[in-house]
């Protein structure tokens, strides 16, 4: 069984990324595969299979392989999270939310295409991955499980979308409980589900997937503070979205209510923290350890 050293990890961004390409041509087969508007497909593709890192896909696969599953088996559940993730991403960046103009170095899907079609093609990805489930599971007990994570993940990501643009929340709490609310639904949600859902594809016991679900916990809080840092710290070029974006649109975020310095202790807090919640896992699990590794040093 592994100890909790980070420090022990190497960071091999190639064997990080290999599952990647898989999950980018197991999505454009499917769009390919199935009846829709020309115009709606080319949306939905130019969002879904822009350069993304695939975090939620590729969390999908390791934990399906840290319970001991095939990559296969993990399929359908992580390209359908990419769709979720992709979908979250559309609707964050319309100009009734976030209004932005650059995702992944590229005009966003409402100002390639239009406000329309960005709505839809967002709406349509939320229900073809749940098709895509089913369509793709042959177990339909399965598939129940799977899709019943991912539809929880969903609704608590809308939950802390809700959040972070309208507020609504019981005023006795401090901003700093404010915060955790708004991250761990709007992004800790997704990476909740695309643990647990590769674990249930893996056939996780019980104690298998209580050890995803708390390095999940961890590290999808993690990953939006190191967003919130990126934002504050790293060019628009580097970011391939706009940098400076939270500060101007006032939100609430790690930097701007514990500082910098305290932030990045978070960061480091959470870290060592997803690495213990490993250790009942064992050797499987090393790919997981490594993309927390990766998460926690990212620069875009
Ligand atoms: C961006 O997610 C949105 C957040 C939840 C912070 P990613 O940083 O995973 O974006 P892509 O998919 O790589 O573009
Ligand atoms: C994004 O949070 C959360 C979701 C898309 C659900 P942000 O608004 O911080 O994400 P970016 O920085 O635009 O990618
Ligand atoms: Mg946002
Ligand atoms: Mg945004
Ligand atoms: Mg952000």
């Amino acid at each position: 069984m592994h100890a909790t050293a980070p420090s022990d990890i190497q960071i091999d961004t190639d064997r990080l990324a290999a599952p990647a390409p898989h999950v980018e041509a197991y999505l454009a087969a499917y769009l390919n595969s199935r009846p829709m508007p020309d115009d709606l497909r080319n949306a939905m593709k130019y969002s879904l299979l822009g350069p993304g890192k695939r975090m939620r896909p590729i969390i999908v696969i390791r934990s399906c392989e840290a319970v001991g599953g095939a990559i296969e088996q993990a399929m359908p559940a992580a390209a359908a999270i990419e769709m979720i993730h992709c979908f979250s991403l559309i609707h964050d960046d319309l100009p009734a939310m976030d209004d932005d103009d650059l995702r992944r170095g590229r005009p966003t899907l409402h100002k390639y295409t239009s406000e329309a079609m960005a709505i839809l093609a967002g709406d349509g990805l939320t229900a073809l991955a749940f098709e895509l489930i089913v369509d793709r599971t042959p177990d339909t007990a399965l598939a129940g499980r799977v899709i019943l994570e991912l539809a929880r993940g969903t609704n608590d990501m809308v939950a802390g979308q809700v959040y972070d643009t309208l507020g609504g929340f019981d005023p006795d709490l401090t901003d700093q409980q404010r915060l955790r609310m708004i991250h761990r639904h709007k992004t800790g949600a997704l990476m909740l589900a695309a643990c647990r859902m590769g674990g249930l594809c893996g056939r996780a016991d019980d104690a298998q997937l209580q050890a995803l679900t708390d390095y999940a916990e961890a590290v999808g809080l993690m990953f939006q503070i190191v967003d919130d840092l990126l934002d504050v710290t790293q060019t628009t070029e580097q970011l391939g979205k706009t940098a400076g974006k939270d500060v101007a649109q006032d939100k609430l975020t790690y930097p701007a209510v514990l500082g910098l310095d305290a932030s990045r202790s978070e960061v480091e807090r959470l870290r060592v923290e997803a690495h213990a919640a490993l250790d009942h896992l064992g050797d499987p699990a090393t790919p997981l350890r490594e993309l927390c590794e990766f998460l926690a040093v990212r620069t875009r």
